[in-house]
């Protein structure tokens, strides 16, 4: 199966206090304002002109998750594979004016996929101001209420290939054609939603400044850190001022085998072995397992 997108290209998020929402992404995870008007702001860590688009809205929510292709070819290969599936194309105008082409899906359950031709990269590659100043934004992980039907809709409409899973598919990992062990992770939930996105950090020490900035805003770490056990990758999560839950990541397994075959295991193991979700052991606490943001364009649909 031909891989049709590249990687995470950006996060598009509804936000009831736009400045607030800014801030907190200024002064904690350390992306900045790449271009701002009343209603829309830019967030970009790296020289890509958006990573993190954030709307004055009503209401928070999950507006789309954009994945970038590296080709208009693969755009419009994604646009009938999903029109084949049976899922429902809601624009072909890109969301982002800078944005060459691009086509926008409803998986089954609802969640917004944009994918689309790579971002601008036009920015300078360091910046001045506060923050952890990550390296890029690399994975969203989405809440389903059907995992094996949205991980078997994610391979046939994108060809992302499955990196690992549980035995009946409660967790699945799917990676893009950069490797990453997963570009878009997948959980069992009550209903469809955004349980996390994530920003890559350099290394450990990021992480000993996470926790110390988030501490000089009298906030807490939700879990971590730790190391998952798939994907390898280190691991901390915090709430943002939004209401969002973000992970901050680094040294993620990288896999280029393209006859890698996807370890399975048990989801009961993380009960009685927690080094399946924390090699160091500690477990997430109910907050991180129960959370979940809505997309805007599910929740209108559903009313
Ligand atoms: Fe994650």
């Amino acid at each position: 199966m031909e891989t049709l997108v590249q990687r995470l290209g950006y996060v598009s998020l509804d936000v009831v206090e736009l400045e607030t929402a800014v801030r907190d992404a200024e002064i904690i995870s350390g992306a900045r304002v790449v271009d701002r008007s009343p209603h829309r702001v830019l967030m970009s860590s790296n020289r890509r002109r958006a990573e993190l688009v954030l709307y004055a809205a009503a209401q928070s929510g999950v507006r789309c998750i954009g994945l970038e292709a590296l080709s208009a070819d693969a755009v419009d290969n994604v646009k009938a594979r999903a029109q084949r599936a049976g899922l429902v194309v809601i624009a072909e105008k890109p969301s982002l004016e800078f944005v060459d082409r691009a086509v926008t899906f409803l998986t089954s359950e609802g969640h917004a996929i944009e994918v689309h031709t790579p971002l601008p990269k036009d920015q300078a590659i360091r910046y001045a101001g506060a923050g952890i100043h990550p390296l890029c934004i690399d994975h969203v992980n989405l809440n389903s209420a059907d995992p094996k039907k949205l991980s078997d809709e994610l391979q046939s409409v994108l060809g992302l290939r499955l990196s690992e899973r549980t035995t009946n598919h409660e967790l699945v990992w799917l990676r893009a054609g950069d490797g990453r062990h997963h570009t878009v992770g997948i959980v069992g939930a009550p209903a469809a939603g955004l349980h996390h996105f994530s920003w890559e950090l350099r290394d450990f020490n990021d992480f000993k400044r996470l926790g110390d900035v988030l501490d000089t805003e009298d906030r807490l770490l939700v879990w971590g850190p730790g190391r998952h056990g798939a994907g390898d990758n280190l691991f901390a999560y915090y709430f943002d001022r939004s209401g969002f839950l973000v992970e901050c990541t680094a040294e993620m397994e990288v896999i280029q085998d393209l006859n890698h075959q996807p370890p399975v295991f048990d989801v009961a193991s993380l009960a009685v072995n927690p080094k399946a979700g924390n090699r160091w052991g500690q477990l997430p606490p109910p907050s991180w397992v129960a959370h979940s943001n809505s997309f805007v364009q599910h929740r209108r649909a559903v009313g």
